[in-house]
């Protein structure tokens, strides 16, 4: 029998990608590949690229270049490039790295068994084609499990088009999954161990599709899934401002599977940005939002995205980023200095000055830093309920997330993962909370 070839996967950026990633190993499982975590010792290297990244081509080339003397001492070592720089870029890629084989977008990565064939015999194979038939029936539909928590992709792509991205134009159109074969698919992974299911979307709560049953959202989804019996929590990310319909945010009030946790990128509170941005809502509408979230839900913690120093912001603009920060109270939040990507209508525009960005980001991080410790720090004291997801580092020691997503690590020798337990926080550390757990 032939030894069976090792696969190293290199990924970056979002859950997305990681649970791209997640299922070419599957694929490429199928053609005889084992994972393994070292290039030393690879038959094929792959890199999962992201396009949100700043300078996410130049480091690609960067990383491709250090693969350079691995491929000289394995001439057999195959070499692919994945995800939305792949996409973007994948002509210059080929053009300019002769050591890549293999190119494929986020669009044809149910296409890998027959490249990986081709470049077995010396050939190079590119595929970033947009197909038009349904690409994710083509991927293993049993992926590997790992612990108690799943993802299931039910949206791919976006139609919003905000000035800065990149994401419509590499993942192309917003397309929704058929709900049958989403129930289908979560009532499987249910019956394999899974208790927690997370859905993706780059646009998740655009999620829309039709069957004879009628009209489908997100909410519907939502609520079939959580009548799964063994399912005991949903969560889904990420979502736009102008598609949180009031059946999703009512789903947050009650429907007890959904957790009180929600990530609901603003990216900018001066209204003039939010414009240039292409956002299409104010900073009015999106408070004027919460405070109906808040209204189903009180005690939800919620998380956003910031983008500092987009093209033609002003301390005025960014004051009132910091003045919609203090307003919402963020449990969490992800911030990025605003960086041109090419082909996007804001990379025409003029750049604010990088230190003055620089500047910016570092106040913006503080405030969210504070706000996210604050947020801990609220919980010592309280009673939730986590769900184990694997061992700790310490003997005994058991890990797990919270309803609001905390990572809490509890004493627990007798713990196992997939156990739902109530636990008294007893305190807050820089990134997780500890306590211990109650009796029953
Ligand atoms: N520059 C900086 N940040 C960006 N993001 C997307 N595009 C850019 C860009 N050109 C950020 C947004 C988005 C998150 C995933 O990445 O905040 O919500
Ligand atoms: Fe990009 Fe999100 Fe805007 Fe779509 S909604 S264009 S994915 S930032």
């Amino acid at each position: 029998m032939d030894k069976a070839k090792k696969l190293f996967i290199k990924t970056y950026g979002c859950q997305m990608n990681v649970y791209d990633s997640e299922r070419m190993a599957e694929t490429l499982g199928a053609q005889g590949y084992v994972a393994t975590d070292t290039v030393d010792d690879a038959d094929m290297v792959l890199i999962n690229t992201c396009h949100i990244r700043e300078k996410a081509s130049e480091k690609l080339f960067s990383d491709l270049g250090r693969l350079r003397p691995a491929k000289a001492a394995n001439p057999d070592l195959k070499i692919g490039v994945a995800g939305c720089v792949a996409q973007a870029e994948g002509a210059e890629i080929m053009r300019r790295m002769p050591l890549v084989d293999l190119v494929v977008g986020p669009q044809s990565y149910h296409r890998l068994p027959e490249m990986e064939a081709k470049i077995q015999t010396g050939e190079r194979a590119l595929d970033t084609e947009f197909p038009v038939e349904d690409k994710f029936e083509h991927l293993p539909a049993r992926k590997a499990l790992r612990g108690p928590t799943a993802f299931l992709t039910v949206q791919e792509g976006c139609d919003k088009f905000c000035a800065f991205c990149v994401v419509p134009y590499t993942r192309g159109a917003e397309v929704s999954r058929p709900p049958v074969r989403l129930l289908a698919e979560a009532r499987d992974l249910v019956a394999r161990g899974v208790r927690e299911i997370t859905l993706l979307g780059q646009n998740v709560n655009a999620y829309h599709a039709q069957d004879d049953s009628g009209v489908w959202g997100l909410a519907r989804l939502l609520r079939e899934m959580a009548a799964i019996e063994g399912l005991e929590r949903l969560r889904y990310t990420t979502s736009h401002p102008n598609d949180m319909e009031d059946d999703l945010i009512a789903a947050h009030g009650d429907c007890p599977e959904v957790m009180p946790y929600l990530h609901l990128p603003v990216q900018s509170g001066s209204d003039r940005i939010l414009k240039a941005m292409n956002r299409k809502h104010t900073a009015e509408d999106y408070l004027r939002l919460i405070d109906r979230i808040r209204a189903a839900r009180p005690d939800i913690l919620l998380t956003s995205d910031f983008i500092v120093g987009f093209p033609g912001e002003t301390d005025e603009d960014f004051e009132a980023t910091m003045a919609l920060i203090e307003r919402v109270n963020y449990g969490m939040a992800y911030s990025f200095k605003y960086s041109a990507r090419p082909g996007t209508p804001a990379a025409e525009k003029p750049e604010v000055d990088s230190a003055v960005a620089d500047a910016r980001l570092q106040r913006l991080q503080a405030l969210l830093s504070k706000q996210q410790k604050a947020a801990q720090e609220a919980m010592v004291g309280r009673d939730v309920t986590v769900l184990y997801e694997k061992k700790g580092r310490m003997p005994g020691q058991m890990v797990g997330k919270s309803d609001h997503l905390h990572a809490v690590h509890v004493t627990d020798p007798s713990g196992v993962p997939g156990e739902l337990v109530r636990v008294r926080i007893t305190a807050s550390s820089s990134n997780s909370l500890a306590g211990e757990r109650l009796e029953g």
